[in-house]
């Protein structure tokens, strides 16, 4: 089975194989790893595959030489859709491909830290992982060697994590040793967020879970003088609060976004700005 694998993708994927700190990242990288179409990923005892319509027996084939060299118990299959806010939580939750189910909830660990992840919550499963660099960067409060981020420096020392979804952000600047606050549209996923904060032993009561739009939030900060000394910006591409006409739309709201992020921010803080679209 496991040599369905190439071996430029295993020699691509080696340093993260053999890291022994994460056992949740991408395997297969669509047309990048001579795959297009197709996404694999490790989310601990589990493979997620992405694709619109039915995987080829190629795709099949690699994600069975994985699932054999990862002794994984099964592989997820989600359906890639175009307009998944138009479906409901069952139809757009992955489903069993390969293997077996197990329980819909598990636990990754990605660079020593905890997150809960659930296979039946909707369209995704509590985790992006193309994030992992920058959320190392907020756990280690460095951008590289020559960019600390140097917050203990600043006055405030909270960081705001908006559109938090379950907080791995939040939970990584908490464990770093900063406050955080998080805010979301959905009490359901700042729940979550509170579960991934004591998975990790980390108090959630110490730290701020703000349910509310972000834009009514941010201007509250701005009227009452809060600042801070970080700001994460990482919002969908598009999203409706519930009860506000207004739809956000990334392409054409994120100057206003990160217009009210800089007069919150303090002199000499730092403001993570990320793209969806
Ligand atoms: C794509 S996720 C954001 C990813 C997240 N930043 C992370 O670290 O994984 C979208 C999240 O934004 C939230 N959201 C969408 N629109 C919002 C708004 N106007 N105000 C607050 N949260 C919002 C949703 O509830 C959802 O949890």
């Amino acid at each position: 089975m496991e040599q369905n694998i190439p071996s430029r993708i295993i020699k691509k994927r080696g340093r993260l194989l053999e890291s022994g700190k994460s056992n949740a990242y991408r395997l297969v990288h669509g047309a990048g790893d001579g795959f297009k179409g197709f996404h694999l990923d490790r989310l601990g005892d589990y493979l997620l595959a992405s694709k619109e319509g039915k995987p080829d027996l190629a795709e099949e084939e690699i994600a069975r030489g994985w699932m054999s060299r990862l002794k994984s118990r099964g592989v997820y299959l989600k359906q890639l859709q175009k307009h998944v806010r138009h479906s409901n939580k069952e139809c757009s939750s992955p489903k069993i491909w390969l293997g077996n189910a197990g329980q819909s909830e598990t636990t990754i660990v990605e660079n020593g830290v905890h997150y809960q992840i659930r296979f039946d919550e909707g369209y995704s499963v509590g985790i992006f992982l193309d994030q992992r660099e920058n959320r190392q960067r907020w756990l280690q409060q460095k951008v590289n060697s020559r960019f600390t981020l140097n917050i203990d420096a600043l006055k405030s020392g909270d960081i705001l994590n908006t559109f938090s979804y379950t907080c791995p952000f939040s939970v990584c600047i908490a464990k770093s040793g900063l406050r955080a606050v998080s805010l979301d549209l959905s009490r359901k996923y700042l729940d979550w967020g509170k579960k991934n904060f004591q998975l990790n032993e980390l108090h959630p009561e110490t730290h701020d879970f703000i349910y509310g739009d972000v834009f009514d939030w941010m201007r509250r900060f701005r009227n009452r003088g809060r600042i801070f000394s970080g700001i994460i910006l990482d919002p969908p591409t598009f999203s409706k609060a519930p009860k506000s006409k207004k739809m956000f739309q990334a392409e054409r709201d994120y100057p206003d976004l990160l217009n009210l992020a800089l007069d919150i921010i303090e002199p000499g803080g730092v403001i993570l700005a990320c793209n969806n679209t």
